[in-house]
C-alpha cells in the first residue's frame, strides 16, 4: 500500500528534469526565426545595382593595391562592381547601364548595356558563351569586342574602359 506522504527522490528528480527541459526548449525557440535574414542577400543573378564589398578573407586575387589584406578595402569612387561578383565566362549588368564581363579569369571588359536598336538592356552571357544577346529583338554582339553579329541593331555595343582597383572593377 503506497504512502503518499513519503518523499520519493526519483519522482522529485524527474519533475526537476522535466522543468529544466521545458525551459531549455523555450530558450532554444527564442533563438530561431532569423536564419533567413541575411544582410545583403537577394537580388537577381546577373544584375548588380551597387558595388558590393569584395571578399576580405584570404586576399583577393584581383587586388592590385598591394595591401595583402587586413583592413577592409576602401571602395574606389569609380567602382562599378566587386570583381568577385562578375562570373568567369559571364557578366553582370551594373546600374542598368553597363555590362561588365569576365571572359577569362582576371580579364574584364565592359560595354554600354543599352542596345543600339531600341534601347533594351542586353542580357549578360554565361557559361563562356561568346555572344551577348538583346532580349527584345535578338540582336547579337560579340563578347570579344562588342561588335554586332546579327539582328536589327545598327551597330555594336559601345566599349566602356575598365580596370581593377582594390578588388573592384572600376571605370578607367
Ligand atoms: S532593342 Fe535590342 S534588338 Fe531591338
Amino acid at each position: 500500500m503506497p504512502d503518499e506522504d513519503v518523499f520519493n527522490p526519483c519522482a522529485a528528480r524527474r519533475t526537476l528534469l522535466l522543468g529544466a527541459s521545458a525551459m531549455g526548449i523555450a530558450v532554444l525557440a527564442g533563438c530561431g526565426g532569423d536564419s533567413d535574414a541575411t544582410p545583403g542577400a537577394g537580388g537577381s543573378p546577373g544584375v548588380s545595382s551597387a558595388p558590393a564589398a569584395p571578399a576580405t578573407t584570404g586576399g583577393n586575387p584581383f587586388d592590385d593595391s598591394g595591401s595583402g589584406g587586413g583592413a577592409a578595402p576602401q571602395v574606389p569612387a569609380n567602382a562599378l562592381v566587386a570583381a568577385g561578383e562578375v562570373p568567369v565566362g559571364g557578366g553582370v549588368i551594373v546600374k542598368d547601364t553597363v555590362l561588365v564581363l569576365q571572359p577569362a579569369k582576371g580579364s574584364f571588359k565592359a560595354y554600354d548595356a543599352v542596345c543600339p536598336h531600341e534601347g533594351a538592356i542586353v542580357d549578360p552571357p554565361f557559361d563562356g558563351n561568346p555572344i551577348i544577346m538583346c532580349p527584345r529583338h535578338n540582336s547579337k554582339f560579340k563578347v570579344a569586342d562588342g561588335s554586332r553579329v546579327d539582328g536589327p541593331a545598327p551597330r555594336g555595343l559601345k566599349s566602356v574602359k575598365v580596370g581593377v582597383k582594390s578588388g573592384y572593377v572600376v571605370r578607367a
